[in-house]
Parts: structure tokens; sequence; C-alpha cells
């Protein structure tokens, strides 16, 4: 039985906990660049928070607001600029994956003047990053507590770098940040948790440990879906959103052993090619996870269902009702053009049997084809 892993993250959460982190917060440094993006952190109130808190412990702030969707290498390179421009010790990161993805890449490239993508890409770091908070205001990225950026290069494609020192030193999640959250942003962010938990429980690289995590994951969303699938996403109480964000939580932990599978190396294609959001362009593809899975390695999949206490049809129902929508058609050259990504790829290669470019192909044509 292996317990492997590794997560150095002081991680605080619950009503009031940026405040609670004060002390925390101060032992960083004099100045940081907050990173969020324009709206989020505003309305939930988190930006208020973080910067009454600085003041109250008589630290400086520079704030780069800019920070889009899927976020950009060009952005974290002009915030990184903003950084060491206004002297900043420490970088936090406000927001959902996207701001706290692009809070670790800020991070490397303040600390690395002048640093090229292939240097970033390559490990190639002169400097060790800035320390890193992380303040998450959805329940889904579990960014929180990963060693993983995701950021989209200037060709468009999203891509990953994994790296011990982009762990945030800090990070703070308080609940309350998410009650603000539009109902298609709580359900595309809730799946992404189901995701991250159902590829790490299944993942070659799964472990006694990580497996705990995934299970406790699901266990806490399974109760939170089956309301949602009853009553919508709109009004959820804060008891509701505490599971959702520690359920969220838990499935950084597990993907954080193991990284993820097919679904998400796939999602990523609906996203730069279709904006599709994140977590419904990896909950899209859960059904034939599962299903993949039941053939290949039939007893683990029965473990799973007993584990999180939930059968085959109840499951599928779930998925099946949480899922946002993905009205999308693609085309037999799309298909043909991606079958490349899914050759010699680090995510597919964590996938049990033998999960070839063909069968994403086909699960493409299957869900996608036009005509
Ligand atoms: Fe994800």
């Amino acid at each position: 039985m292996l317990l492997n892993s590794y997560m150095p993250v002081k991680l605080m959460t619950g009503a009031g906990c940026v405040r609670a982190g004060a002390k925390e917060i101060a032992k960083l440094g004099s100045v940081c660049l907050i990173v969020t993006d324009k709206v989020a952190a505003k309305v939930s109130g988190a930006l208020q928070d973080v910067t009454d808190t600085l003041e109250l412990n008589g630290q400086k702030w520079v704030l780069y607001d800019e920070v889009s969707p899927n976020p950009k290498l060009t952005e974290c390179v002009a915030a990184a600029e903003k950084a060491s421009a206004g002297g900043a010790e420490f970088i936090v990161g406000i927001g959902g994956g996207s701001a706290l993805d692009a809070a670790k890449c800020i991070a490397v490239l303040a600390a690395n003047p002048g640093m090229t993508q292939a240097q970033l890409y390559a490990f190639d770091w002169a400097n060790a990053p800035l320390k890193i908070v992380a303040v998450g205001t959805t329940a889904g990225t579990g960014s929180e507590v990963t060693k993983v950026s995701v950021i989209t290069t200037p060709d468009g494609r999203k891509k990953s770098f994994h790296h011990e020192a982009i762990f945030p030193a800090l990070s703070l999640g308080d609940p309350r940040y998410t009650m603000s959250l539009p109902p298609m942003v709580t359900r595309a962010t809730a799946v992404d948790v189901l995701a991250h938990c159902a590829e790490s429980f299944f993942s070659r690289s799964a472990n006694h440990i990580s497996q705990c995590y995934a299970v406790e994951g699901i266990r806490l969303l399974l109760p939170v879906f089956r309301a949602m699938a009853e009553n919508g996403c709109e009004e959820l109480d804060y008891d509701t959103r505490e599971k959702l964000y520690c359920a969220s939580i838990y499935g950084g932990l597990a993907i954080n052993v193991t990284g993820t599978c097919f679904p998400h190396t796939m999602g990523y294609l609906l996203t730069e090619a279709f904006g599709i959001p994140h977590g419904t362009a990896c909950a899209v593809f859960q059904q034939d996870f599962y299903t993949y899975n039941r053939t290949v390695a039939p007893e683990l999949a029965a473990q799973y269902l007993e584990r999180i206490g939930c059968s085959e049809q109840e499951y599928f129902d779930l998925l099946e009702k949480l899922t946002p929508p993905c009205e999308i058609t693609m085309t037999e050259e799309l298909i043909a053009a991606s079958h490349s990504r899914w050759v010699n790829n680090g995510s597919i290669a964590k996938c049990r049997g033998e999960f070839t470019a063909d069968m994403a192909d086909d699960i493409l044509r299957r869900k996608f084809l036009a005509g």
C-alpha cells in the first residue's frame, strides 16, 4: 500500500480565513502583486478582504486584474513586468483556476526577467519563483493545493507545467466567496471537481492516499449533486457551498498525486477550438471515461461505485443532469488534425489499459461529428 505524496501548502479554510491568515501573509514580504480578473474578486468580496488585510499588516500591493479565462502567457508576462516594476516580493492570486494558475506562472516569470517560453516549460529557471498566496473564489479547480499551472501559449494551446516550486505557500479558501457565482459557473466548476476525483481514482499513478482523497471528494459532492439535480444551482446555502469547496480541495489533493487522464486532455481541445468552459469540457467525457474503465479495470470500477456510494445508473443520471450543455459539432478534418495530440500524451498515458489515439478519435466522432 503506497501513500507517496507531497503537498507543502499551508491551507486555511472557512468563513473569514483571509483575515485569520493575516500573520501568515505578513511573513511573505512588504509588497505583493495581486493577480485577478475584472469581476470575480471584486463581486465576491475577496479583493476587499485581501486589501484590508494587507493594509492592516502595513503591506503594499500592485494590482493586475486582466487575467482572462484560460489565461494567456502574454498576460502573465505583462503581469510579471508589473510585479518587477512595483518591487513585488510575493504574488496573491484571487479567483478560480485561471487566476491561480496565472499567479503561479507570474511567480516564475517575475523572479526571472526576460525568461522565454522555452525556458519556462523546460524548467530552466535561474531563480526560485516568488512565494504565492492562493485565494480561491470558485469550488472547482483545486489549484490552491497543486503544483500545476495551465497556461494558453501564443499558438492557442493550453499547456501545463508541474513543479514543486509553484505550490502556493498559503491557500485561503473562504466558501462565502463562491456564493456570488452565476449558477452556470457553479455547475461547470462543480463538474470539474468530479472530473478531478474520477480521473485521479482510475489513474495508473493512483495510490492509497490519492484514492482516499478522490473518494472523499466525491462523497462530499454527491449529496450536493443530488440537490442540484433536483433544485438547480441558483440558491445554494453556505453549508452546501462549503461542502462543494471542500470537495474541490480534495479533488486538488487527489490530482496533485496522480495528474489527470484523457477527459482533461480531450477537454482542452473543446476549450481551445470552441471556447467550452474547462469544467464542462472535461465533464462531457466522464461517461466515456467510466465506461472505458469498466471495460479495462472492472474490479476497480465496481470498487469505485461501492466506495463513493452510488449505483452506475445514478452516476450516469447525475452526470447527464449536471453537465452543462455542450452543443458543438466537429468535422472529420478537425478530428484528424487533433489525432497527434493523443499520441505520447502524459495524461493519456495515465489511463489504465491502453487508451489509444484511435479511441480518442472514435469518442469525438460519436459525440460531435457533424451530420
Ligand atoms: Fe480540471
